[in-house]
């Protein structure tokens, strides 16, 4: 793992934007996951979810949130990324869904990321940053998918 950090260039610098990035996303949470679940829930990636696995989701996405960008990618972290992969594939979720999934959540954060009032270098920080941890935890997810395919 320390090989794939040092391979995405993610050091103390990319660590602190990185985490400038949380309070971001924690205040579009409910917005972001609440249209997120809705969306979902209408087209048919994963079987009908129930309103109490919905809150729950929603609940433990935001923690895995948290944990990519503020947890300075602890053992916990990489953990939880690579059960995210095993949990969609216990669900018979096609990685398609989940990359196409997370492209859109990164796609609102970027925009509030972008809106912020703050100087062009500071956000650009906070993208750039931002952009290696996405990368870091796809990364993760769909490598233990593809492990998977391959049983
Ligand atoms: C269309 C895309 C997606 C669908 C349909 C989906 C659906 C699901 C389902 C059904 C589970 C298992 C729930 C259970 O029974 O416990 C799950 C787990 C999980 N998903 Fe997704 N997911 C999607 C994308 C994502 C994305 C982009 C993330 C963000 C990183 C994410 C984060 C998680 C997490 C953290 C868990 C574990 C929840 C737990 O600990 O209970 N999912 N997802």
């Amino acid at each position: 793992m320390q090989k794939l950090i040092w391979f995405l260039g993610i050091d103390e610098t990319i660590r602190r934007h990185a985490a400038a990035v949380w309070p971001v996303v924690e205040s579009i949470s409910e917005r972001l996951l609440n249209e997120f679940y809705s969306d979902v829930s209408q087209c048919e990636a994963v079987a009908a979810l129930e309103p109490e696995i919905v809150e729950r989701l929603k609940k433990n996405q935001l923690k895995h949130w948290k944990a990519l960008l503020t947890s300075d990618f602890s053992e916990d972290y990489f953990k939880r990324a690579s059960l995210i992969g095993i949990m969609h594939r216990e669900v018979d979720l096609d990685p398609k869904w989940f990359i196409a999934g997370y492209f859109r959540l990164t796609q609102e954060i970027v925009r509030s990321v972008l809106a912020l009032p703050l100087p062009l270098d500071e956000r650009y920080e906070m993208m750039h940053a931002f952009s290696k941890c996405i990368a870091l935890d796809m990364a993760l997810a769909v490598s233990s998918y593809s492990s998977w395919l391959v049983d």
